[in-house]
């Protein structure tokens, strides 16, 4: 198998909004349901925010220059929707488009293309004080931040993704109440589910307008779903978590409509659906971004154990600090299906990497020899992909920079680049320095020996 990646190929690092910027009230930018949540005592693991994270808002510069350091070609970001507008709709916010202008005008000067995500799950508070994505009308007001972003920022970012994973910003913010707004039941899920699609659905032709030669897309978390034994009843349980997962996103946005084998009630989701909803979500897009971390491994947990098959699958021992299991040839299986089942026109790898507990060395260098080894097993799983025909056109490391990681905190590391939080210093990895003679050579470095 040839190591090198076709010409053309793109090599990024992702970020999001909260989980960097910081400056959470600053610059006219309104409240978001992660600043209420993260302040709210209990949600955060180790009881940090995101008032301040990596500082970005005031660093992006040094930040752009380690970008240029490390040779990105490009760099995947998410703009603030209440940044942009504070109330979520009405006034746009000078400073906040102020902002993303400078940030924008300076990749571009580097030589790297700006991915934009207009949601990473920072809803306007003022929104979810209206009932949030569980309203039809938080669709509405999401078209309208759409136009304002792609009127400020088209003229220069051409690649867009509508929406970042809308399986959690549903299940786990409004389902499990694990993130922002923390609500918990079904039904609102289901309800957040729906509009986040519509909302996708209805923005793409507004970006479309204003952004003539764009490239749309959304990138959403896909994972393979594994039963634990071929036992019909674990099938079952697989297919039923592939169906919640991967399918109730994947297919309405490829005009097959909601799949029926789900985990949940099919006809609670049909009551949020209008006429011709279906048929505005199914927009055409031109890439569909994967965020790929791991696989699942199901067990029908309805039954005793002593009365299913025994287990013929186990998830491995080797896992990150998020406790996920490291499975490479799952993103392969994933592109592969993608290609196979699907029919969409390119893909990117929006978001992979791995969180390990860094540490800075008495010499003050940062050595993370198992990122290293986990990009690289990924790297060649998407080599393989390529390989086996999957129009791929582009890897982004996830992340740039450590940062704020939900409701775990700031104690999980995903960066390329170590950041002390309490003096925001940054300190590139190994891993950076692995990255950047990828990127260079275009090819995955050989071992050492
Ligand atoms: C993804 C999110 C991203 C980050 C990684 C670890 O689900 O999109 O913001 O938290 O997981």
């Amino acid at each position: 198998m040839t190591l090198r990646f076709p010409k053309g190929f793109l090599f990024g690092a992702a970020t999001s909004s909260y989980q960097i910027e910081g400056a959470w009230n600053e610059y006219g930018k309104g409240e978001s349901i992660w600043d209420r949540f993260a302040h709210t005592p209990g949600t955060i693991e180790d009881g940090t925010t995101g008032d301040v994270a990596c500082d970005h808002v005031h660093r992006w510069s040094e930040d752009i220059d380690w970008m240029a350091r490390l040779g990105l070609d490009a760099y995947r970001f998410s703009i603030s929707w209440p940044r942009l507008l504070a109330a979520g709709s009405g006034q746009a916010n000078p400073a906040g488009i102020a902002f993303y202008d400078r940030l924008v005008d300076t990749l571009l000067e580097k030589g790297i293309l700006p991915f934009a995500t207009l949601y990473h799950w920072d809803l306007p508070q003022a929104l979810e004080d209206r009932g949030g994505w569980t309203e039809r009308s938080t669709a509405e007001a999401f078209c309208e931040y759409a136009r304002v972003a792609a009127r400020e920022l088209g003229d220069r970012v051409k690649h867009w993704m509508t929406l970042n994973e809308p399986f959690v910003s549903a299940f786990l913010g409004y389902g499990d109440g694990r993130h922002a707004p923390g609500r918990r039941s079904e039904r609102e899920a289901l309800a957040a589910a729906h509009h986040l699609l519509l909302a996708h659905g209805r923005s793409v032709p507004i970006l479309r307008e204003h952004v003539p030669d764009g490239r749309v897309g959304i990138a959403l978390n896909l994972c393979p779903v594994h039963a634990a034994s071929p036992s019909d009843r674990d099938q079952r349980a697989a297919s039923r978590l592939d169906g919640v997962l991967n399918r109730t996103f994947l297919d309405p946005l490829a005009d097959r409509g909601y799949p029926s084998d789900v985990p949940y009630d099919r006809s609670v989701l049909d009551s949020f659906v209008r006429e011709g909803d279906l048929r505005e979500i199914a927009a055409p897009l031109d890439f569909i971004g994967v965020n790929y971390y791991t696989r699942r491994v199901v067990r029908d947990e309805t039954v005793p154990e002593r009365e299913n098959a025994p287990r013929t699958v186990r998830l491995r021992r080797e896992k990150t600090q998020m406790q996920w299991e490291v499975y490479p040839e799952g993103l392969y299986e994933l592109l592969d299906r993608l290609r196979r089942e699907y029919d969409f026109p390119s893909y990117y790898v929006t978001e992979n990497g791995a969180a390990y507990p860094d540490q800075v060395g008495p010499d003050g260098r940062v050595r993370d020899p198992k990122r290293i080894s986990y990009l690289r097993r990924h790297l060649e799983q998407s080599l393989r992909a390529l390989e086996a025909g999957v129009p791929l056109r582009g890897y982004f490391v996830w992340s740039l920079l450590d940062n704020f990681e939900w409701s775990d905190g700031l104690g999980r590391r995903f960066g390329l680049i170590y950041v002390d939080f309490p003096t925001a210093k940054r300190i590139p990895k190994a891993s950076f320095d692995w990255y950047g003679h990828t990127i260079a050579q275009r090819a995955i470095p050989q071992e050492p020996a």
